[in-house]
């Protein structure tokens, strides 16, 4: 299985909806390799024969589970060498006013949006090389604060954090940290909050379509923090 070994696809961690899942369907209508995950993927097997994933399609991992994320990685070390690029586009919402949010939920919400993504970027390191791209999402919520949002709020400024401290440790690698600070991008993660307006919103292909075409820049073209709003500006 040379050939597969030498193949540098891509990974969207969270690809079952919303953003991760147009940026597959971009990246797959570009022509590149890529390989999704989340909670709804479909079922891998470690069949011992070097290809447990196929490209274009997402395969099941809950990324707040420690061991599906080290059995992942396991796997698909068995597949590549390497890969071009990781788009990190899990996460959740958490939006209510700070008295109303429970201590479980608030730590539920730091271990998928935060722990596992320390975890992800930990374990797939090995398999970056220079030009890869580590591609982020923050938010608005990632450089300002919002009302009934203290736990997201949070967690995007953690995120903007942690990759701008990581660009300085990968710099001499050679290896690319994008983050990127979308404004309201219309997904399931609107749906049910008051005060809002689809159509104020950037559709999520047009979203998907943009996030997509990172990969196609040059290694040599690094874009490192990037915000983006839908015409009405922040909402
Ligand atoms: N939409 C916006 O306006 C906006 C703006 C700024 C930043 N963002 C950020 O972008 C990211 C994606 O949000 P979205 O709007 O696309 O929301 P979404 O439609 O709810 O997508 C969430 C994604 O995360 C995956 N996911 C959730 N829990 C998971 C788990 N335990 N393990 C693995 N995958 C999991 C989901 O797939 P499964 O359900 O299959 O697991 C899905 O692919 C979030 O981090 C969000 O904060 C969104």
């Amino acid at each position: 299985m040379s050939s597969e070994k030498e193949s540098k696809p891509i990974l969207v961690a969270g690809a079952g909806s919303g953003i991760g899942k147009s940026v597959l369907e971009n990246l797959n209508l570009l022509s590149r390799d890529a390989i999704g995950i989340s909670r709804t993927g479909a079922v891998w097997k470690n069949a011992g024969n070097g290809r447990p994933f196929e490209y274009g399609k997402n395969f099941q991992c809950n990324l707040s589970r420690q061991s599906e994320v080290l059995e992942f990685v396991g796997a698909l070390k068995s597949q590549v060498n390497s890969l071009s690029g990781v788009y990190f586009t899990f996460g959740s919402g958490l939006f209510k006013s700070v008295d109303q949010i429970a201590l479980e939920e608030w730590n539920a919400h730091f271990v998928l949006n935060l722990n596992s993504l320390f975890l992800l970027t930990k374990e797939i390191l090995p398999l970056l090389r220079a030009g890869s791209f580590l591609c982020y999402l923050s938010s608005t919520a990632g450089y300002q604060g919002f009302p009934n949002s203290t736990a997201y709020c949070a967690s995007r400024h953690a995120i903007a954090g942690f990759a701008k401290a990581l660009r300085e440790e990968l710099k001499s690698q050679g290896i690319r940290v994008i983050t990127v600070y979308p404004g309201a991008v219309y997904t399931d993660i609107w749906k049910g909050r008051e005060g809002f307006e689809q159509d104020d919103m950037i559709p999520v292909d047009d979203f998907g379509k943009w996030l997509a075409t990172l990969a196609t820049l040059p290694d040599a073209v690094y874009p490192d923090e990037i915000r983006l709003l839908p015409r009405k500006g922040i909402l």
